[in-house]
């Protein structure tokens, strides 16, 4: 069966090497971002390496107005989704009490709210195929929770919750729902240098954005719930839960302490 992805979050990082990945297995895309991130320029890479369908839509997902026409286009251009991939999120450190709300509306909007209502407006396109799927990123955050990553955390733990219990829901209905939890990625230069700040384990663990890519897809079609990609998050993941609560406690913030310090000096 041919495929058809739709990406969001496609302009760079993750996402960009999930629609490399798509178009390397022949499936056609529609990859949505930001204006003016790239997009024009993906669709041409794509177009001269690749013998794909790909169309492009760029809006900002934090507006509710945005995924209602995100949802109608796909309708209304009966492109026949059967490969979800919400890979749109915000991130960063920040201390709750002295932060802007503004960045955590953002971080809500973006990471629960778009996706939850990009599923729900696929949901009958995915079912028409005999097989579909819906690849939600969320992140091994949400096993280490600490200081300045409370609302980032608490929204992967969101997606986390939902695709797990999607995925119950949507069997009957031939559609794969898998949640996929990375550790650290060097998804663009400002990740790098955020994530070579961490502790020595984090650091060795740190992935590309190319093999998540192509691992999450793999893992995905062989029907995998929970991908965790990486031998050594996934050590680090069993060795964490043998410390002690105290000392796994200080780990993590010492960690996240070193990573706060780093996106203050990055963004000064
Ligand atoms: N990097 C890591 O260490 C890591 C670890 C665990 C999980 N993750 C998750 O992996 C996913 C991808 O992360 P990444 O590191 O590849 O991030 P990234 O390089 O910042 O890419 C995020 C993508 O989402 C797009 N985006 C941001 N805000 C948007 C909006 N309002 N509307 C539409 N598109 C928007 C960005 O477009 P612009 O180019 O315009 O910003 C970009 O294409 C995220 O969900 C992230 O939480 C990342």
């Amino acid at each position: 069966m041919k495929h058809f992805a739709l990406i969001t979050g496609a302009s760079e990082g993750l996402g960009k090497s999930l629609a490399l990945e798509c178009a390397n297995k022949g499936m056609d895309i529609l990859l949505v971002s930001l204006p003016s991130t790239g997009l024009p320029e993906l669709k041409l890479l794509l177009d001269q390496n690749f013998e794909v369908f790909v169309d492009y839509l760029e809006i900002d997902l934090t507006d509710d107005e945005s995924c209602h026409y995100l949802i109608e286009y796909v309708k209304s251009k009966e492109y026949p989704i059967s490969f979800l991939i919400n890979n749109a999120g915000v991130g960063g450190n920040y201390q709750f009490g002295n932060q802007d709300f503004a960045v955590f509306n953002r971080m809500i909007q973006l990471n629960i709210k778009a996706l939850t209502m990009i599923t729900h407006g696929m949901i009958n396109v995915l079912a028409k195929n005999s097989q579909s799927f819906i690849l939600n990123v969320s992140s091994m955050i949400i096993h280490f929770e600490g200081p300045y990553k409370q609302v980032y955390g608490a929204t992967k733990s969101f997606i986390f919750y939902f695709s797990k219990s999607l995925s119950i829901e949507l069997k009957d209905k031939n559609i794969q729902v898998t949640v996929l939890c990375p550790g650290g990625i060097n998804s663009n230069i400002k990740m790098a240098r955020i994530n070579n700040q961490c502790n020595l384990l984090q650091q060795i663990s740190v992935l590309y954005p190319e093999e998540v890519a192509a691992y999450s897809i793999e893992k995905t079609m062989k029907g995998k719930n929970v991908i965790i990609p990486g031998k050594i998050v996934n050590l680090y993941f069993i060795f964490s839960k043998l410390l002690p609560n105290q000392f796994r406690n200080w780990l993590i913030k010492t960690n996240n302490t070193k990573l706060i310090k780093s996106q203050q000096a990055l963004s000064q």
